[in-house]
């Protein structure tokens, strides 16, 4: 009987590859939750799924439930000069122990490490929708992060270095590759874009007596982010070009339009001006994408921005935080404003109970699974789906640590093996 299930649940889960569709749409942008059942999380991409969809990025305003999305783990901080690929994982082998990994390589991107000494994003033609994330497996509360970065160039083609909380908190350094001699700064309150939160540098308004003319394309340069609860500071080359003090954030409905909940660190490019993109972030962007004739794409086939050194300082926890345990962050439940103060340090584990699970206890989970369910369950945000970024794949080729099918093979793969070990348990 259990071996009959085995082999059962088996052969159906080969067929995932194929049954993975468009999944289901959650979100700020349509407000729509996740339902209940077995693709309760929504990620960062607005796709709702199970395992890492669960993890980092995974919304718990537009989850199932508050507690559908794992509790998310606190950054011990460090410093990576990306030398190897050592301290990299790929998502599709990532449950959320960050004790294992410092990074993780979201899914459907393509990276390499060069010359020991950096990192390498790439975005390639062969889908002109395609980006690659990189980010930190774990979260600060407030901390500072710097990083040494030479931003891609291309018009349309857009680099980012960021702090990104799971209800979408940001603090951005962006750099669109049509303007080389600029670097521009923004931040969010949970995804509420806001125009007036937008600050170029340089400035001809404000002149900084520090600027000196720079190419963020072929020159490292080092940027940093120094998040408190009071005030956030961008620096360049450790020259302070903007700061924001929280006190000046506070709106109408009586709460600080800062961002103010963990974050992990990330770094990506991606396709501001895609072919499909509304056209005021196109413009923003700074026009279409050159698939054909820019030097990028003919003498490397793709675009690149290039990350080293990075290192992360986390900061103490605010006053006033309730404080259960020292591993992740998790929320007041239920929250309510998703600010600050409903933030709480615990010690539950941010580490899934396999591939397909969520935050919820694995009996309610498994519970619901049988054959047909399986072939439903999205896994890896990324594969499919819109949203801001919208990941997909490219070629494998030897150095390159992840590609499109390949993950998902490998995922359906590891997938059999769980849900065959669960059909014994049962
Ligand atoms: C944008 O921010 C400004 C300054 O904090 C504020 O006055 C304005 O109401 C905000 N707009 C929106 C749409 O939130
Ligand atoms: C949520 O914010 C409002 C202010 O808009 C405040 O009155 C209320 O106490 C907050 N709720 C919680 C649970 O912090």
């Amino acid at each position: 009987m259990q071996l009959l299930q085995l082999s059962l649940l088996t052969s159906s889960l080969i067929s995932l590859t194929n049954a993975v569709g468009p999944a289901k749409n959650c979100g700020l942008i349509n407000k729509m939750k996740c339902p209940q059942g077995l693709n309760p999380c929504c990620s960062q991409f607005g796709e709702c799924g199970a395992g890492a969809f669960c993890l980092g990025g995974c919304d718990p305003r537009y989850s199932a439930t508050q507690d559908s999305c794992m509790p998310a783990p606190i950054s011990r901080g460090g410093s990576w000069p990306f030398s190897s690929r050592a301290q990299i994982t790929d998502a599709h082998e990532y449950l959320g122990d960050a004790s294992k990994a410092d990074w993780v390589m979201m899914e459907g991107g393509e990276m390499t490490v060069d010359d020991k000494s950096s990192v390498t994003l790439k975005m390639g033609k062969e889908k002109a929708q395609t980006g690659t994330v990189f980010s930190s497996a774990s979260y600060i509360w407030y901390g500072k992060v710097k990083a040494s970065i030479k931003s891609s160039r291309g018009a349309g083609v857009v680099t980012g270095f960021m702090l990104f909380g799971n209800t979408r908190d940001e603090i951005d350094f962006e750099w669109t590759g049509n303007d080389l001699g600029k670097v521009q700064t923004n931040f969010y309150f949970q995804g509420v874009e806001n125009h007036t939160n937008f600050f170029h540098y340089p400035t001809p308004e404000k002149p900084n007596p520090a600027y000196k003319p720079f190419n963020t394309f072929s020159e490292w340069h080092e940027y940093e982010i120094d998040w408190t609860p009071d005030s956030i500071k961008w620096k360049m080359n450790g020259v302070l070009i903007r700061e924001k003090k929280k006190a000046d954030t506070m709106q109408s409905d009586g709460l600080y339009h800062y961002p103010q909940t963990p974050c992990r660190v990330q770094f990506s490019i991606w396709p501001g001006g895609a072919a499909n993109a509304p056209t005021g972030q196109r413009d923003w962007a700074g026009g279409n994408i050159d698939w054909v004739n820019h030097p990028d794409i003919k003498e490397m086939g793709y675009y690149y921005t290039s990350i080293k050194d990075v290192s992360i300082t986390p900061y103490e926890p605010p006053k006033g935080t309730k404080i259960d345990g020292k591993k992740s962050y998790i929320w007041m439940n239920p929250a309510k404003n998703w600010t600050q103060e409903e933030v709480v340090m615990s010690d539950a584990s941010s580490i899934l109970a396999s591939p397909i699970s969520n935050g919820q206890p694995s009996s309610k989970v498994w519970s619901l699974v049988s054959e047909e369910d399986l072939k439903g369950i999205e896994t890896l945000p990324g594969l499919v789906g819109t949203g801001r970024i919208v990941l997909g794949g490219s070629k494998g080729k030897d150095g390159v640590i992840s590609a499109y099918s390949g993950a998902a093979r490998v995922v359906v793969a590891r997938l059999a093996v769980v849900a065959a070990v669960f059909a014994v348990f049962i």
